[in-house]
């Protein structure tokens, strides 16, 4: 350990489990002794975390460092986190030769070690490579700094068993693992006791949770049960493995959201097969009516990949169909991206470049009209925001969300962060509501 505080900055990329991940390295390294600085002047080390799920992920991760090598002169030490280091490993080092150090995500408590050993080495030995996969590698006794954040991620679960043909995930971040339920109740009530009013629980496939006798479900109502808690979320779910309890539970809990994030990935059963995703998309409607008919109010987002190899122009209209008839309230829509390791990296890329960007266009315009339709009739609706912060747009305004996950923003009129405030949504801006008190 050196004697002054070595600083480290962190800028983290990709999706919700790796900004969770980035707040579980803070908490090792200020346990440590490191300090965290926001901003990347003060730092000694800086650390990008990392995304592989698609290709262009990956070039915004590379573009980033390549441009933050230039802070290397200056005596910094530069290191990757994440999936790429998992996916790439010793390969990094002639990629790009100004790394210190490659760390994938089930070795960050080595850390603090390979930090310290690396600030006294001259700046042009190899980058040290620590992409040890585990299986039980869960950061459970990391607790998350006092953050103060209305609304924070917990993990649940870490890992994918599921190896859809197109996914690198089961490659860089390993087997699928729960932590105990007792561990997860218990981080999330630190975060209460630290202000915390909303927890969105974080898993690749969160209906795989499973400890002891314990599903999803009953993770999911133990962890409402946590006094002083409004809201829990969850993120994201896998409709090979969703139960119905999961949508009773909800129904039966107010503090539980009424939002689903449910990747249908396409509308076609022989793609379906093709990616591995285990189910049709008979028995995906199947759930969605569920999922409509229990859970009241409930908004349902979805994943979908347009381009899969040998998918036909048939095959991205069935997909087209049924987003039309599912009527998402969101969706994030992809091009597919040849993932190296994956079964669909063998399979020919045979969707040329233009078909895919026009399939994709034509998914996203679609979508877009619906999400917008759909926004529309909660125009004169009255609901309950959580505040979450000030707008970003507008720092004199305050941001919060609806329980089915709807942005707001409002002009405060004494409230502050944390708070729930009864606001009728009376205007959309793009996709964000504005909200106006209620004047008895
Ligand atoms: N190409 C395109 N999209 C992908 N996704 C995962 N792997 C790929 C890939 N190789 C999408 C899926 C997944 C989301 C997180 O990213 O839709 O649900
Ligand atoms: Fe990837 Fe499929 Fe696992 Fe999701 S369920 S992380 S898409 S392998």
């Amino acid at each position: 350990m050196s004697d002054k505080a070595t600083t480290v900055h962190i800028q983290t990329y990709g999706c919700q489990m790796n900004l969770a991940d980035s707040r579980t390295v803070e908490t090792l390294l200020r346990n440590a002794g490191f300090h965290i600085a926001d901003g990347i002047e003060k730092a000694d080390v800086i650390l990008v975390n990392t995304c592989a799920v698609r290709d262009s992920a990956e070039q915004r991760a590379f573009g980033k460092l390549n441009s933050l090598s230039r802070w290397k002169s200056e005596g910094r030490i530069i290191g990757i986190l994440g999936c790429i280091p998992q996916e790439l490993k010793e390969d990094l080092r002639s990629r790009m030769p100004f790394l210190d150090l490659i760390v994938g995500p089930d070795d960050y408590r080595e850390l603090p070690r390979l930090i310290d050993e690396r600030l006294g080495l001259a700046s042009d030995e190899p980058a040290y490579v620590a992409t040890r996969l585990s299986r039980s590698e869960l950061y459970d006794e990391i607790l998350p700094h006092v953050t103060g954040d209305v609304s924070a991620f917990v993990t649940i679960t870490r890992g994918c068993d599921k190896f859809c043909t197109y996914c690198v995930v089961p490659f860089v971040r390993g087997r699928e693992r729960s932590r105990p339920l007792s561990s997860i109740t218990a981080e999330v009530e630190a975060l209460v006791a630290r202000g915390t009013r909303e927890v969105m629980l974080l898993g690749q496939n969160v209906d795989a949770y499973r400890w002891e006798s314990k599903s999803f479900a009953d993770c999911l109502s133990a962890v409402a049960e946590v006094k002083g808690l409004e809201r829990v979320r969850f993120l994201t779910s896998h409709p090979q493995d969703i139960h119905v309890s999961l949508f009773e539970v909800m129904a039966a809990n107010p503090k539980i959201c009424p939002y689903l994030h449910l990747p249908v990935q396409s509308g076609s059963n022989r793609i379906l097969g093709l990616m591995n995703r285990g189910y049709t998309r008979e028995r995906y409607i199947d759930i969605i009516e569920e999922a409509r008919a229990l859970v009241s109010g409930i908004a349902l987002s979805t994943d979908i990949i347009v381009g899969f190899p040998s998918e036909t122009e048939r095959e991205f209209e069935e997909t087209l169909e049924l987003a039309e008839q599912i009527r998402f309230d969101s969706a994030f829509m992809f091009k597919y991206s040849v993932r190296p390791n994956t079964k669909a990296a063998k399979m020919p890329d045979d969707v040329p470049e233009p078909e895919k960007i026009r399939r994709l266009e034509k998914l996203i315009a679609q979508q877009n009209g619906i999400s917008r339709q759909r926004n529309k009739a909660q125009i004169g609706r009255v609901d309950e925001v959580l505040i979450e912060g000030f707008s970003p747009k507008n720092n004199k305004w305050l941001f919060g969300r609806t329980p089915d996950f709807r942005p707001v923003v409002f002009s405060p009129n004494g409230e502050g962060p944390g708070q729930v405030i009864k606001l009728r949504l009376t205007e959309l801006r793009g996709f964000t509501f504005v909200g106006e008190h209620i004047i008895k």
